[in-house]
C-alpha cells in the first residue's frame, strides 16, 4: 500500500524520522507530505527550506518520497491515489486532535482511514516547537533533531 505522513515539519525531529522509518518496512511507499496547518500562524522555516531538510533526512530510504501540497490532506490523498493516512501519537493530550483529524479526513473523503505509530519512548516529548523554543534561547537541540536540521537551526537562529 501507498501510504501518507503527513506534517508541518517545521523543523523535522527524529520523532517524525521514528515514524518515517518504521512506515517505510510496514508499506510500499511512504509519501512524506508537507501541508499547512491552518492552527500555526507563523513557522520558522519556508516550505523550501523544510521540503530540503526532510529530502536529506530521509534520502537513504528508498521507499520514501517527499511532498509539498498546498490544500487539504484528503485532496492530495486522492490525487496521488494514497491507501492511508500515517499519524505517530506521543501521549495521551495528542489524541484528542487527532481523532477529530482521522475523523474528519474519514468523512469528508468519503472513507480514508488513518493509521497510527504509538512514538517510541525515547521520542514522545519531542515536539517541532519545543525544539524552536530551546533554540530560539540558544540551547543545543542536537539530540532532538538529525544533523542537517541542527545545522539549519543553528545558520538560522545563531546566523
Ligand atoms: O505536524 P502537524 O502540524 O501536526 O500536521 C498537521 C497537518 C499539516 C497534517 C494538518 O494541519 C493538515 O492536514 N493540514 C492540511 C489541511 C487539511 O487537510 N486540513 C484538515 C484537517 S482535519
Amino acid at each position: 500500500m501507498k501510504v501518507v505522513y503527513p506534517g508541518s515539519f517545521d523543523p523535522p525531529t527524529y520523532g517524525h524520522l521514528d515514524v518515517i522509518r518504521r512506515a517505510s518496512l510496514l508499506f510500499e511507499e511512504v509519501h512524506v507530505c508537507l501541508l499547512h496547518n491552518s492552527s500555526k500562524k507563523s513557522s520558522l522555516f519556508s516550505v523550501e527550506e523544510r521540503v530540503n531538510m526532510l529530502k536529506e533526512v530521509v534520502g537513504d530510504i528508498p521507499n520514501v518520497f517527499v511532498d509539498f501540497y498546498d490544500g487539504l490532506l484528503i485532496d492530495y490523498v486522492k490525487e496521488r491515489e494514497i491507501g492511508a493516512i500515517i499519524r505517530g501519537l506521543r501521549e495521551i493530550t495528542d489524541f484528542g486532535e487527532e481523532l477529530r483529524m482521522a475523523q474528519a479526513n474519514r468523512s469528508f473523503s468519503g472513507g480514508i482511514e488513518t493509521l497510527f505509530l504509538a512514538a517510541d519512548p525515547t521520542h514522545s516529548f519531542i515536539s517541532s516547537s519545543m525544539v524552536r523554543e530551546f533554540a530560539s534561547y540558544g540551547k543545543t537541540v542536537e539530540q532532538f533533531v538529525p544533523e542537517p536540521v541542527l545545522m539549519k537551526i543553528e545558520e538560522k537562529l545563531i546566523g
